[in-house]
């Protein structure tokens, strides 16, 4: 995102730091990027717990964008777009991403396409 002219990019993980400071950094900034793993049929737990909050903060009028993980069955950005869709006014910025399990060279110009998508945005 930075290469592709992103002035400020901010990166956290959610099962390591502050849930608190993490939600105010989502208030803080227009853009988010979710990333988040696949887990049971649905979505890994911090992330799910992270939208909620945001859901009941009252999160809107922004953009976000989309990538899941996933091996057998990716699901996680299916839930991601169901909660952010009960939101008022966020805007999905596209392509939703996945990768299957690690990353490969052949996920690269996906990742590029979103990174400018979110820059434009
Ligand atoms: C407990 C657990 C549940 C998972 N559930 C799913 C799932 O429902 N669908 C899916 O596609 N991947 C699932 N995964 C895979 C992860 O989303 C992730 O892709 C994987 O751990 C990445 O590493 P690997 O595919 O190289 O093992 C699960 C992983 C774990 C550990």
């Amino acid at each position: 995102m930075e290469e592709a002219g992103a002035p400020k990019v901010e990166v956290v993980d959610l099962s390591r730091t502050d849930f608190a400071e993490n939600v105010e950094d989502a208030f803080r900034h227009s853009k988010l990027v979710l990333a988040a793993a696949s887990y049971d049929g649905g979505l890994f737990t911090p992330m799910h717990e992270f939208l909620h909050r945001l859901q009941i903060k009252g999160y809107s009028h922004r953009k976000v964008a989309l990538l899941e993980n996933g091996s057998w069955a990716p699901s996680a950005a299916r839930v991601m777009s169901g909660m952010i869709a009960e939101m008022k006014d966020v805007e999905l910025i596209e392509p939703v991403v996945t990768i299957r399990s690690r990353m490969k060279e052949s996920d690269l110009p996906a990742l590029k396409a979103l990174a400018e998508a979110i820059v434009k945005a």
